[in-house]
Formats: C-alpha cells, structure tokens, sequence
C-alpha cells in the first residue's frame, strides 16, 4: 500500500473519571489505517477496542467523564483538538461509524429510508427529492431487495441482517472516506455474518474506503485485515501486516487468541478453546507485563517492568511489533530490516 495513512493514533491513551477514581482505560495506542486498507483492532471483550476507536470521536455514553492524550490524525489533522461540534461534523461526513447493534444507530420510531435521506441531506447537500433518491440507490447498492418499498419500513420491520445492511447505507450516505465498524456481524447467524463482510468488501474496493474493524473475532480478522492491532487490557500488545501476525503470531495472547479459532475439520460442534483466566482490573493494574497472570511463559521479571512494541524479525516483505519480554525475534535489528518496519 503507497498512499499514506488517512487516520493514525499516535500514543493515543483515555483516561476515564468516575465519582471514585480516574482509570487509564486506553494506555498509548498506536495504529494508522490507509485509504482501501482494513486495519483490525482485535481482542477479548473488555480489552479496550471500543473505547480505543469511537472514544477518538467523543462516541462514548453522554454521562461518562474522559480526557484524551496522543495525537489522532484525519488527513494530518489532530482531531483531539477540535471542538464537539468541529468532531461531530466529521462524524458521517470524512467518517462512517457501523454499531454492533443498528437499534443504537437508528431510531425506531422513524422509517429507515428518511434516516439514511436525512444523513445525505446533512452532509451531502441535496434538496429532498435527491437525497430520497439518493437513500434509495443506497439501500440498492448494499443490496436491500425492493428498496423503493423497503425505504418505508420501521427498522423493526427488517430482519437483523437487513438492519445491519441499511446501517452500512446510513453510515456511507455522506461518502465518508473512513469506515469504523464495531463488531459488525456479532449479533448475525454464520451466513449472514459471511454476506455482511462480502458487502463491506465490496463497498471499500468501490470507494476506497479506510476500514477500522473491531473485533474479538479471530475469524473475522483472518479473512478481512491487512494489518491487525492486537489489544490487551487497554494497550497494544502486537501490532503487524496480517500475514505475519496471523502465521507467525509472536505475543502469548496473540497465540491464545488464534488458538481460540474453531478449527472448520473439527466440525462446528467442537468446542472452541478459549483462553483462561480474565484480564485485570484496569484499576488495578501495576508496572510489569498486564498478561502475566494468564501467561504460561511468565517469569518473576515479567511483573516488574512493562514490555514495550519492540520490532521482530519478520517472513520478507512483512513488519510486526510484539511487546513481551521473553520472545528471541526480539534481536536488534540491521539497518535494512529497520527501513522496511518504518
Ligand atoms: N462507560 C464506561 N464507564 C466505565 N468504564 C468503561 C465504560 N466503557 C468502557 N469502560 C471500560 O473500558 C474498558 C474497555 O472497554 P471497551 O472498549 O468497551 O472494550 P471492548 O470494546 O474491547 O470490549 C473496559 O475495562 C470497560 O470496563
Ligand atoms: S512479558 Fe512475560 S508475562 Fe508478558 S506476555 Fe511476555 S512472557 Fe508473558
Ligand atoms: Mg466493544
């Protein structure tokens, strides 16, 4: 990929406030994404991957207390500076946001074609026989059978899937060129899981889009991500093109993590393995390694200091940063392997 990165966190971290205490809940996230590119933020539950994405756009719940530190990057421009209106007109307009549930995206007391109508005439400017029009086509491209009468229905008139497809119209209609999707298909059966990441495939080789896509899925990722952040407990514990991390994971809960992948011969009804144990306590968490207590490579050292992303050696062609102590492709690297990481 040549074109330089659309969206880039730069040491982002957010500190949340509560009545009780301040928790650091992302802690220096670094990642860019490039225009036609999927970068996909992955993790367990919890792990921060939310609040590491939509918390750059101030989409956090109204009553929740937070400030930022790092830089993000829209196009070279940092939008942690900018004013909650200045954020919120780049919302829908330079980026589109894909909710796990579209009942949270769209309003059920209103029609679906007049929601997605109304994002078009916000920020595309058409007079209102243009924008239905326009919500119309929309609904057609992402692949909503009869758009013409499906305009009109109330989103709890459409299955999950149908839903899920008018939400990806509603966050396109202002051409965005950044694409967030949280857990897109987490709520959909296995099929329509495999239809919605087609679609969104389709949709970004069209417009070129930057796709962020957040998930806990290793699957997901395995069949969409060009380069892939791994998150633990608020930090980035491997970041790295999707071929290396994903044949060559260097990080204990990188590998846990693909370990946990239902293996397609073992038939459906094997059981996952899923890691044991559960992530810390942010507000709890002390210098040394966060994944040490769930680490069958864990040494006393680990807990004392915390590992930062340091670059491996990687397959030719590929870059990957892992931060645990403990792995030998941790070696200095020569001038040329140095080049190809930055
Ligand atoms: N509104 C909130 N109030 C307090 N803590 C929160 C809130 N939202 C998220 N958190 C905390 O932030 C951390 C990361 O959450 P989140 O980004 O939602 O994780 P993920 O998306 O990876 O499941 C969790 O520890 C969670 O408890
Ligand atoms: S630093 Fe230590 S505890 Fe942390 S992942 Fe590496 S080996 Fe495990
Ligand atoms: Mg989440």
């Amino acid at each position: 990929m040549t074109a330089g990165p659309v969206l880039e966190a730069r040491e982002f971290s957010l500190r949340l406030h509560t009545r009780e205490q301040s928790i650091t809940i992302v802690d220096e996230v670094s990642w860019s994404v490039a225009p036609g590119e999927t970068l996909a933020v992955v993790g367990e539950s919890g792990s921060g991957k939310t609040v590491s994405t939509l918390g750059i756009f101030g989409l956090l719940p109204a009553n929740v207390a937070a400030d930022t530190g790092g830089q993000v990057l829209l196009r070279g421009r940092d939008v942690l500076n900018l004013v909650d209106a200045e954020r919120a007109a780049i919302l829908g307009s330079d980026v589109g946001v894909i909710f796990q549930d579209p009942l949270t995206a769209f309003n059920p007391m209103r029609r679906i074609g007049p929601q997605i109508a109304h994002s078009v005439r916000t920020h595309l400017g058409l007079d209102k026989a243009n924008a239905r029009q326009r919500a119309i086509e929309l609904l057609a491209q992402v692949g909503i059978a009869d758009p013409r009468a499906r305009y009109s229905a109330y989103p709890h008139e459409m299955s999950g899937g149908m839903r899920q497809r008018a939400l990806v119209a509603l966050a396109i209609a202002g051409e965005p060129t950044v694409l967030i999707a949280d857990e897109p298909t987490t709520a959909l059966d296995v099929t329509t899981q495999a239809q919605l990441l087609e679609l969104l495939r389709e949709i970004q080789a069209e417009r070129g889009l930057a796709l962020v896509l957040i998930t806990h899925d290793m699957g997901v990722v395995a069949s969409m991500a060009d380069k892939i952040a791994v998150m633990y407990a608020g930090r980035m514990v491997e970041y790295g093109d999707a071929i290396s991390v994903l044949t060559d994971p260097d990080h204990p809960y990188t590998s846990g993590l693909l370990a946990s992948i239902a293996d397609p011969r073992a038939g459906a009804k094997e059981p996952f393995r899923v890691l044991p144990g559960l992530p810390p306590d942010l507000a709890g968490v002390g210098e040394g390694c966060r994944f040490a207590d769930r680490c069958e490579l864990a040494e006393a050292s680990c807990a004392d200091l915390f590992p930062v992303l340091a670059p491996l050696r990687t397959r030719p062609g590929g870059w990957q940063t892992s931060a645990c102590w403990k792995h030998p492709r941790h070696e200095p690297l020569t001038e040329e392997e140095t080049a190809v990481q930055s």
